[in-house]
C-alpha cells in the first residue's frame, strides 16, 4: 500500500508510526469537499494496539457533532454486538473510511474516498491489527479491493496480506433489517470464535501490553499492497 509522507519517517513500518503523528499530519485537512461542511474530523478512537480494528464508512450526525466515530444509534448496537465476539469497545479500534460526514449522511464518493484514503492506511498500518472488521460495502470494498456486494461477502473470514479480514453488514442497516442483524451477531460469535481459536502470540501479547502510545518496532511481514 502507498505510504504517507510523515515527518520523521521515510518508508514507514508497520507500527513505526504512532496514531498522533497521523492525526497530527491531517491537521485541519482540507483535502476535499466535505472540510466545508463537517463540524469535527472523526479521526478515530479505541486501542492503538487492538488485535481487531473495525472499518466503517464516514461519520454521521452524532459522530460529526461529538468528533467520535459510532457513537450513534448505528454504534449502540455495534457496542452491544462486540461482547458476542468476547470483546469490549476499549479493546478494539474503531475508525471509518472518511472522516468527515457526508452532508445528509449520502454515500461517500469515489474522490472523498481517495483523497481520505491514505490516512485509513497509516491508521491500519500503526495499529497493525490480526482482524479487520469491514462495516458494510464501502468499507468492505476499500479493504478487500473489490465490487462484491456484502451479502456475498460475509459469513466467512478473507485473506489480504497480514490481514484476516472480516466483512459484515453495517450496524445501521442491520438497525432496519432484522435479517441482516441475525447475520451480523452470527459474523460477531464467528469473530470470537476465531479469536478463541487464534491465542496471540505470546511475545507479540507481551509487546502490545507493555507498547507505548508512540508504537513499537516489530519483526512484520511486507506491506500489502493497497
Ligand atoms: N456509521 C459509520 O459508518 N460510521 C460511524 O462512525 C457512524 C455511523
Amino acid at each position: 500500500m502507498g505510504v504517507m509522507r510523515i515527518p520523521g519517517h521515510t518508508d514507514q513500518k508497520p507500527r513505526e508510526v504512532s496514531l498522533d503523528e497521523i492525526r497530527s499530519v491531517m491537521g485541519d485537512c482540507r483535502a476535499c469537499q466535505l472540510c466545508q461542511t463537517r463540524t469535527n474530523i472523526v479521526f478515530g478512537v479505541g486501542n492503538p494496539h487492538a488485535r481487531v480494528m473495525f472499518v466503517g464508512e464516514a461519520p454521521g450526525k452524532n459522530e460529526d457533532l461529538q468528533g467520535e466515530p459510532f457513537v450513534g444509534r448505528a454504534g449502540e448496537n455495534l457496542n452491544r454486538i462486540l461482547a458476542l465476539a468476547g470483546l469490549r469497545r476499549t479493546d478494539v479500534y474503531i475508525a471509518n473510511v472518511l472522516k468527515c460526514r457526508p452532508p445528509q449522511n449520502r454515500n461517500p464518493q469515489a474522490d472523498e474516498v481517495l483523497a481520505c484514503s491514505p490516512y485509513l492506511r497509516e491508521q491500519i498500518r500503526s495499529i497493525w491489527p490480526d482482524v479487520i472488521v469491514t462495516l458494510g460495502n464501502p468499507a468492505s470494498h476499500f479493504v478487500l479491493k473489490t465490487e462484491t456486494g456484502i451479502t456475498k461477502l460475509r459469513g466467512r473470514f478473507h485473506q489480504m496480506g497480514h490481514f484476516t479480514v472480516m466483512p459484515t453488514f453495517h450496524p445501521a442497516a442491520a438497525l432496519r433489517n432484522p435479517v441482516w442483524q441475525e447475520l451480523l451477531e452470527e459474523d460477531f460469535r464467528m469473530l470470537g470464535a476465531y479469536l478463541a481459536k487464534h491465542p496471540v502470540d505470546a511475545g507479540l501479547a507481551a509487546v502490545r501490553a507493555s507498547a507505548p502510545e508512540g508504537g513499537v518496532p516489530v519483526g512484520v511481514p511486507p506491506v500489502i499492497e493497497g
